[in-house]
């Protein structure tokens, strides 16, 4: 089954064919970062303008790079929600004209449930049950991902309770002067810096449940800056590599300790945040130690993109599932 995925629920506007939801014949994504960067963050209104403008030609290089036409595509998932609502709309309206003048299946796709499919476009993908960690701009969320009369079923087990890990990321990367998105400039800066230079807390590390916290951490960073002012060179990347230990710290405890819980050996990392090095590095060293497997998507498969889409839409394209002409956006779609 080939189908096209569409994404645009915020800042990247993308399209993808992909073959029975494991492998991509393209995956196109027009990066809006330079629109955005001025303002030091999204802007929704231009996020959706511009997916206005870039949607049909991305469709269109995502089509021809496959080597298909629409006619030869067997259905077409989109982003229905959770993200930006003038975003969404400007996929979910675009998906619903193409998918009637061409006649195809069309299906709905949770953001989330995007990102953590795309772990199926690798070479050895998990089974089910695992347990998936999705970290990115919006959210840091734990689930535990079943497989119920053949859909996949998301058991929240926890989540942020103020920002995202991406979002610290990025407003403690502003609060350095560096350009957005920050999460890949602290990222690239922390791999010449020691993580053991500054201690800053681990929120939530020691309770009981599966929550994360990472607003004081951000507190901690701009406290640090007034006493100590802005660092340069190696200060900088020692800073760096410090703060990203913080939350590469809880990220890796939390999801072990879910893990273990559910008695779920196989853990899945995605969502932007998932392209961190270091936290790569350091889940796939606990889990290792604790006997578990950790299933990393490629880095370009983590931040977001139509390939993940389409892998999710074809999971429950090839179960019968439809969505109408009715399809609406809904910015905070419940998984
Ligand atoms: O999944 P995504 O593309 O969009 C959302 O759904 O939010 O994630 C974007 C987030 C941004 O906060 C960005 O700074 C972060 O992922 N990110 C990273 C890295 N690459 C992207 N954070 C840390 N290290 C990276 N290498
Ligand atoms: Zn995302």
């Amino acid at each position: 089954m080939r189908v096209l995925g569409l994404e645009t629920s915020c800042d990247e506007t993308a399209a993808a064919v992909v073959v029975d939801g494991r492998r991509p014949l393209s995956d196109v994504i027009a990066s809006q970062i330079d629109v955005h960067r001025r303002w030091g963050g999204v802007v929704p209104e231009l996020a959706s303008r511009n997916h206005l403008v870039q949607l049909l030609p991305v469709v269109d290089e995502a089509l021809s790079r496959a080597g298909v036409t629409l006619d030869q595509i067997d259905g077409i998932a989109v982003t229905a929600g959770p993200g930006l609502a003038g975003a969404l709309l400007v996929g979910v309206q675009a998906a619903k004209a193409l998918a009637w003048s061409a006649q195809k299946p069309l299906v709905a796709v949770h953001h989330l449930a995007g990102h953590l499919h795309a772990i199926r476009l690798a070479p050895d993908p998990p089974e089910f049950p695992f347990l998936g960690l999705v970290v990115s701009g919006g959210h840091t969320s734990l689930y535990a991902v079943t497989l119920a009369d053949g859909l996949p079923r998301y058991e929240l087990l926890g989540c942020t309770l103020d920002d995202a890990a991406g979002e610290a990321f990025d407003k403690v990367a502003k609060l350095l002067g560096l350009p957005y998105p920050g999460g890949i400039q602290i990222d690239r800066l922390a791999k010449g810096g020691d993580p053991a230079a500054w201690r800053f807390p681990r929120a939530l590390a020691h309770e009981g449940n599966l929550d994360f916290s990472f607003s004081g951490l951000k507190t901690a960073l701009r406290l640090h800056l007034e006493r100590h002012g802005r660092p340069e060179g190696q200060a900088l990347n020692d800073l760096c590599a410090s703060f990203q230990e913080a939350i590469v710290d809880v990220l890796a405890q939390k999801a072990l300790a879910a893990a273990r819980r559910e008695g779920i050996a196989r853990i899945v990392l995605c969502g932007g945040v998932a392209a961190n090095s270091r936290l790569r590095a350091v889940l796939t060293e606990r889990a290792g130690a604790a006997g578990m497997a950790v299933f990393l998507p490629a880095p370009k498969l983590c931040t977001d993109n139509g390939a993940m889409i389409a892998a999710a839409g074809t999971f429950l394209l090839e179960r019968g599932e439809r969505a109408g002409l009715d399809l609406n956006a809904d910015p905070a779609l419940r998984l």
